[in-house]
């Protein structure tokens, strides 16, 4: 297989933003594409990952951001897949430059909801659900997601302080990054003390609704060849990329506990790359609500099964610990602007494989994985990057 690289990562600040999607999208883009050293006219292609278009009354982003890059010509597409619309389309760039049909292509990933008020942001995220079984009864995603932690709860004894430390090591991780949305110690007291949004997730349980963006580069062994003699600052490598579906609705799965997609796309990921989880230095994974962390680890085989939790509340997974998740402070507290949250995933891999990632750097780091959840699995993207040497 040929390789594929990310020559460049960049983000906007997440947060609430008086800035249009457009202009988010806008400012990444040129981030990434100064970053990488090259010229928007080096664009050949792209992909805007962006989930609720509803929002601001804006769809089909593509055409908009290259008209904004001066590149009007270039064709680019919108993703979605819901929550994991970032990491489709790191996925669609990557099948592209693979096949061959382009050099070098942008991809972006945008979000702005904090327009919107709270009934109306949980009601159109709840149409990435299956909405006619789930969202139009009034099941929410906290509420999808209260009764995933529900079921791990009755099968493994998990407790509410356990994922409650899920919350605590993200907002203390998004301490240390500029670009996080929550910028807030807690504490396990706290997390408990916070309201219930759907029992028995508390506030603190939760991502918040986070506006951003987020936009990549991506480009074959032959432009890297064209740039700096093949070597240019700070590129890394696309080791696997690893994609599955599963269920749109709940009811329709077995088990609650695991999201059949994540360990499908985590295994064809870690096929692919010939590594196992043992080979990793960190991930990056998709905890919009602290239960989504635990299970994660475990679709992942970083854990065994009900085991995860524990290992969290002992310190296993912080920044020092022996794996490090979610460095960047997750989706919990640097944020979830949807669209961009797997694209924003790929920025944390590419400052820290760059040993740029100031007070949060993990130690050594040379292997990472990202995870990017569509709704409660519907969908899941599982990469494997490595730094270039
Ligand atoms: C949890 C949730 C309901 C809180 O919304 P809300 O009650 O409208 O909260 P507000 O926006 O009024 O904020 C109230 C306070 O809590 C804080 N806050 C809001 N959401 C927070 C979160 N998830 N974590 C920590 N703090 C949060 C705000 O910063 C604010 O603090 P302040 O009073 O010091 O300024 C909302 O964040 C939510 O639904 N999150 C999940 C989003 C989601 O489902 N995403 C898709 C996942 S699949």
């Amino acid at each position: 297989m040929k390789n594929v690289y990310v020559l460049s990562a960049a983000m906007s600040k997440y947060g609430k933003s008086p800035l249009s999607a457009r202009e988010l999208a806008l400012e990444a883009s040129r981030k990434a594409i100064e970053k990488a050293g090259i010229t928007p006219s080096d664009v050949q292609g792209g992909f805007v990952a962006n989930a609720f278009s509803l929002s601001e009354k804006q769809g089909h982003l593509g055409p908009i951001v290259m008209s904004g890059l001066g590149i009007p010509d270039v064709p680019a597409s919108t993703i979605e897949s819901a929550c994991s619309s970032g990491a489709s389309a790191i996925r669609e760039a990557w099948i592209n430059i693979l096949a061959g049909i382009y050099d070098c292509m942008l991809v972006v990933g945008v979000e702005r909801v904090s327009q919107l008020d709270t009934i109306t942001a949980t009601t159109y995220f709840s149409f990435g659900s299956d909405y006619v079984f789930e969202g139009a009864c009034g099941a929410s995603f906290p509420g999808l997601y209260g009764s995933i932690a529900r079921a791990h709860m009755t099968k493994y004894g998990t407790r509410e302080e356990e994922l409650a430390s899920v919350a605590v090591k993200n907002h203390d991780n998004a301490l240390k990054n500029p670009n996080a949305h929550l910028h807030k110690k807690i504490t396990i007291d706290d997390v408990m003390k916070s309201p219930v949004v759907a029992s028995p997730l508390k506030l603190y349980d939760a991502c918040p609704f986070s506006d951003g963006a987020a936009a990549a580069i991506i480009c074959s062994e032959e432009f890297l060849k064209r740039l700096n003699g093949g070597k240019p600052e700070g590129v890394i490598k696309i080791l696997a990329s690893g994609r599955a579906g599963g269920t749109g609705a709940l009811h329709q799965r077995p088990d609650l506990t695991t999201l059949k997609a994540a360990v499908l796309a985590g295994r064809e990921a870690f096929k692919m790359a010939s590594l196992t989880p043992k080979d990793i230095d960190f991930a990056e994974v998709h905890d919009c609500f602290t239960i989504a962390e635990l299970v994660a680890l475990e679709d992942l085989g970083f854990f065994p099964r009900g085991e995860a939790a524990k290992a969290t509340l002992e310190g296993r997974t912080t920044l020092k610990g022996e794996i490090p998740i979610n460095p960047s402070g997750g989706l919990k507290a640097k944020g979830h602007p949807v669209g961009a949250t797997g694209v924003g995933q790929v920025v944390e891999v590419y400052e820290q494989l760059n040993h740029k990632a100031g007070e949060r750097q993990v130690s050594d780091a040379r292997i990472a994985l990202t995870h990017n959840v569509g709704a409660t699995g519907g969908s899941c993207g599982v990469h494997i990057f490595s730094s270039f040497d």
